[in-house]
């Protein structure tokens, strides 16, 4: 098996030749676009205005956008240099740079140069987690770590039974050794020797990595539930503003329940 220092590597190549796919993620498809809300309106339950933010693995910079609207003060960090780079010149472009107190190159893994305590929300979404495989106890400790006490870590990793779902084709052209090891470990390294590689996530396994972290749950939302197919059907809801936000509305609700949470792609999580 690839070491995770190599896996951890090859997933910095991927996302350095990335940027400008990043950017468009969550907006290209009515699902992204769906998710993208998910993930902003779940961010917005848990950031107030004035508050100091550590975002860690921040991309160019979607949700580093949607903090500065917050009036947060955040501190932009990833492992990509060419991300970092992509999320400086937007903010600047943009008008929001005043809001990033600073853009500096971090591992999830190695938050040793920050002090404890000294954010009041760290925000690791798209999966920096799931990008560190079998170290992502250790990370999630050190993010504890630089919270505040009564702040809260605020992230989403990769689902393990909604992605099966939602990629099953091309699941089905794995052999089937190949999707027996992910089923039982939600380890893509065996299966993929090439480019976007990731540990994936039943919500139990999330719950039990925050509790072997130390930390309690205070929340938890799949990303997206109704919405990761039936792009057609999605894009004529969403040419209609008031039907549109009252689906969002239901599908932000139906993402929360318990039932659902295995369903979408992602998996958000807050805790403390
Ligand atoms: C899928 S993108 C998510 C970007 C943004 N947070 C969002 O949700 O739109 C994942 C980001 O995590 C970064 N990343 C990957 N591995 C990381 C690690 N070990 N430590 C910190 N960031 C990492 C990548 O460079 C990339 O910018």
């Amino acid at each position: 098996m690839e070491s995770t220092d190599a896996a951890v590597d090859r997933v910095r190549g991927y996302f350095d030749a990335e940027v400008d796919g990043e950017w468009l993620r969550l907006e290209q498809t009515p699902a992204g676009r769906v998710s993208f809300e998910v993930h902003r309106r779940f961010l917005a339950d848990h950031v107030r205005a004035g508050e100091s933010v550590l975002e860690v693995g921040a991309g160019p910079g979607r949700f580093t956008r949607e903090l500065a609207a917050l009036g947060a003060r955040v501190t932009v960090t990833d492992i990509s240099q060419p991300q970092l780079e992509a999320n400086r010149q937007r903010a600047v472009a943009e008008g929001y740079a005043d809001a990033v107190v600073d853009w500096r190159l971090l591992d999830v893994r190695d938050v040793r140069g920050l002090d404890d305590g000294s954010f009041d929300v760290v925000v690791a979404y798209g999966g920096p987690l799931s990008y560190v495989f079998d170290h992502a106890e250790e990370a999630l400790r050190g993010l504890l770590r630089i919270t505040a006490s009564e702040g809260v870590v605020v992230g989403s990793v990769m689902s393990l039974l909604g992605a099966w779902r939602h990629f099953l084709p091309a699941v089905l052209e794995l052999s089937d050794e190949d999707n027996e090891h992910i089923l039982a470990t939600g380890d893509l390294r065996r299966s993929q020797p090439d480019g976007h590689v990731c540990q994936l996530y039943r919500a139990c396994d999330l719950r039990g990595l925050i509790e072997r972290a130390g930390a309690t749950t205070l929340a938890l939302s799949a990303s997206n539930w109704a919405s990761l197919d039936h792009p057609e059907a999605i894009a004529r809801v969403e040419a209609s503003p008031s039907r549109w936000q009252r689906f969002l509305h239901h599908e932000v609700l139906a993402c929360r329940e318990p039932g659902a949470l295995d369903g979408g792609t992602h998996l958000l999580f807050a805790c403390r």
